[in-house]
């Protein structure tokens, strides 16, 4: 697996001043690129998924690029693929939390029934910065009754300091 996390790394580009001056930003889809890499990054992710214990009883996955990622566990673990959507994508009743963006703030949206009261779940994301995201994220399961067993992302920008803020183990495969 380590072999397969350096592949990982090594497709991941990295983009000086974007999206403004300063930033450094990791860009996941070099990754998706390269077949191979992508291929590495899946069994990667399985494998974290498949050593949970207890077992996930569905995936949480955040737009957008945790929507890339969230499928490939939960179609190999046979369980729900639960999307958690920014405001007004999703039809039907929802439950909404507002989070904090570095600038201003946005509200992330899950569906009621989505999630049983006891489900254990598993959250998917990207990548973590300052870990508001994916607090939110962890609040709508929460509430909705559910257990956050864990979060996953593939990249953490760790000086930001961000799963202090998370309330659940939080797993990364790489770290800038
Ligand atoms: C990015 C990234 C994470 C989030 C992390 O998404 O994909 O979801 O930021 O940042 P945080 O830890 O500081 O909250 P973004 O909000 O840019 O949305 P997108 O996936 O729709 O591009
Ligand atoms: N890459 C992708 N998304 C991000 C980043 C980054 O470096 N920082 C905050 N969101």
């Amino acid at each position: 697996l380590e072999e397969k996390i350096n592949i990982v790394k090594a497709a991941i580009t990295s983009h000086p001043d974007f999206p403004k001056k300063g930033v450094i930003f990791r860009d996941i889809f070099g990754a998706l690129l390269q077949p191979a890499a992508f291929a590495a990054l899946r069994d990667v992710l399985v494998a974290h998924a498949r050593q949970l214990s207890p077992r996930p009883d569905a995936v949480v996955a955040l737009d957008a690029r945790g929507f890339l990622f969230g499928p490939l566990i939960a179609l190999e673990l046979g369980v729900p693929l639960v999307p958690v959507r920014k405001r007004g994508k999703l039809p039907g009743a929802v439950r909404s939390v507002q989070y904090q963006l570095e600038y201003g703030q946005d509200t992330f949206e899950m569906q009621d029934g989505s999630i049983s009261k006891g489900q254990n779940v598993l959250i998917v994301d990207d990548l973590l910065a300052t870990g508001g995201t994916m607090s939110a994220a962890c609040q709508l399961v929460s509430e909705a009754g559910g257990t956050v067993l864990g979060c996953l992302v593939i990249i953490e920008l760790a000086e930001l300091g961000g799963r202090q803020k998370v309330p659940a183990p939080v797993t990364t495969l790489l770290e800038f």
